[in-house]
């Protein structure tokens, strides 16, 4: 099993391009970003906690500065942050040197001085929970004569983390919320953890497209898209709020064994736009489970091209992050039915930026073969694929795609159904593509996910 690796936890959206030169290319080419505490910034939160700094922590604070720093939340969530040191000179009412908290609809709150000095207001263990998505943080230091470090004041260090909304809290001192767990918040999920409904995006795909082109996806449109840096781009789909399925081949490549086995996995969700989605911070993983039938060393044999990431932590469902659901009857393969895929892949030639989707319609199983045997080529077409396409029309599945989904709407159910997996093709552009079946896999995935396997 390679060993994920995790990176990429700060995020710095400065609105001067100076404060953090170049930072999107960093994390595109190396996935590395730095918290740069310039002025203005915004932070976007995530479920686990991240650390906020004042400038030059823990060295002395310099006199004589003020920045602010914007933390918000995903649509529906809320930001919570603990001090987990605060150290700054105490003042009269904090006239001095200070931080303040705010957020839009509650006064702010200021507060300077250590955990024990008599003049002051420090923070002490409490949490703050935004009664929005977003909570303010400006830090304020008196100028001075010299403006330098002549005290030895640290600063501070704060954690903050995504929760879900909870109506009652607001932006106060939350004594409620024991200050050592970062997970005590996260019972207030709007949605269940345990039980997620899939297949149902809040903003449904428009189904009046006419053409098996691609078009541009909207946000929500496909909330359990994932998009993956393992040995290159691939994608996935989120089942329940913790797994990822994908195919086999885009964690042990088919056409290089002498790769790096130790390759890290970065998985990202929750937007159409990658440059978005890197924003939001992957979600680190936990296990890599690649079906045992895969064989990497196998060229035109893609059986088993199958495999489960199972991450660090459940996801904070929302709108742009919800599971899709497993296929539970041969009827979701009929040929004929359509069916979208969707994707981050190549197309035209170039790798994409923003997700892309196609209508497609399942094969018959006949038509592919015979396609196969035409072009002489000795790929294995087993039971447990299907093939997906049209002849006669150009689609647009390409490299980049593979581990994405193909979706099909169930009738009986009322619900998005993964069918299949995006596995091989031949060439891009024409043709047929071959899935994975899932419904052949549906006893392996349930079963590593209640942990059997
Ligand atoms: C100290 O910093 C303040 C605010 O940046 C500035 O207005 C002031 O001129 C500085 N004083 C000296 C002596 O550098
Ligand atoms: C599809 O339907 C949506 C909403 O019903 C409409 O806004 C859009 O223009 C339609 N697109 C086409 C291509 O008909
Ligand atoms: C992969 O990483 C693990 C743990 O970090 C280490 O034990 C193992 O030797 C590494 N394998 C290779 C092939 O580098
Ligand atoms: C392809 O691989 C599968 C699973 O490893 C194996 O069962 C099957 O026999 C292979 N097929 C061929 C034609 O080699
Ligand atoms: C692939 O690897 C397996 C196990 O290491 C081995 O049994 C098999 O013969 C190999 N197949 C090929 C085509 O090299
Ligand atoms: C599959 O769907 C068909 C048609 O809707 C239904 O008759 C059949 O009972 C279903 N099979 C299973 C195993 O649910």
């Amino acid at each position: 099993m390679p060993g994920p690796r995790v990176w990429g936890k700060y995020l710095c959206r400065s609105p001067h391009s100076t404060g953090c030169p170049g930072a999107m290319w960093w994390l595109l080419l190396w996935g590395v970003l730095q918290a740069c505490p310039t002025r203005g910034s915004v932070l976007l939160a995530q479920e686990l906690p991240q650390q906020l700094t004042s400038p030059g922590y823990p060295e002395p604070y310099r006199k004589g500065q003020e920045s602010s720093t914007d933390i918000k939340a995903p649509e529906g969530f809320a930001v919570r942050l603990i001090f987990q040191d605060f150290d700054l000179e105490p003042s009269q009412d904090c006239a001095g040197d200070s931080v303040t908290i705010s957020a839009s609809g509650s006064d702010p709150s200021q507060f300077c001085g250590q955990q024990d000095s008599p003049l002051g207001r420090p923070p002490g263990q409490r949490a703050f929970v935004s009664s929005g998505r977003s909570l303010r943080l400006t830090f304020r230091t008196q100028p001075s004569s010299e403006n330098k470090t002549v005290h030895l004041h640290k600063g501070f260090l704060a954690l903050y983390q995504t929760v879900g909304e909870c109506p009652s809290w607001g932006c106060r001192e939350g004594a409620s919320v024991p200050s050592h767990d970062p997970d005590a918040a996260a019972d207030c999920h709007p949605y269940p953890s345990s039980l997620p409904v899939c297949g149902r995006p809040v903003t449904p795909i428009a189904q009046n497209q006419t053409t098996l082109r691609s078009s541009r996806a909207k946000l929500g449109n496909f909330p359990w898209q994932a998009f993956t840096s393992i040995h290159g781009r691939g994608g996935g789909a989120l089942l329940g709020d913790r797994w990822i399925l994908t195919a086999a081949h885009t964690i042990y490549p088919k056409d290089s064994v002498s790769l790096r086995k130790n390759q890290s996995v970065n998985v990202f969700l929750g937007h159409t736009a990658i440059n978005e989605m890197l924003k939001l911070g992957n979600y680190p993983v936990h296990h890599v489970i690649v079906h045992p039938d895969y064989r990497q060393n196998e060229s035109h044999n893609f059986s088993g091209d199958i495999a489960l990431l199972e991450l660090q932590h459940s996801i904070p469902l929302g709108p742009n992050v919800l599971p899709v659901c497993l296929p539970d009857n041969e009827t979701l393969y009929r040929s004929g039915l359509l069916g979208y895929v969707s994707g981050f892949g190549v197309e035209m030639g170039w790798l994409t930026t923003e997700l892309k989707y196609s209508r497609l319609p399942v094969a018959p199983r006949e038509a592919c073969e015979a396609w196969l045997q035409k072009r002489q080529r000795p790929e294995v077409f087993s039971d447990d694929m299907f093939c997906v396409g049209d002849e006669t029309q150009r689609h647009s599945v390409c490299q980049g795609d593979s581990g994405s989904v193909y979706v099909v709407w169930d009738d009986r159910a009322h619900h998005w159904v993964a069918t299949g997996i995006v596995s091989w093709g031949i060439g891009c552009g024409e043709g047929y593509d071959f899935y994975t079946k899932v419904l052949s896999y549906v006893d392996w995935i349930k079963g590593v996910m209640n942990g059997k396997n």
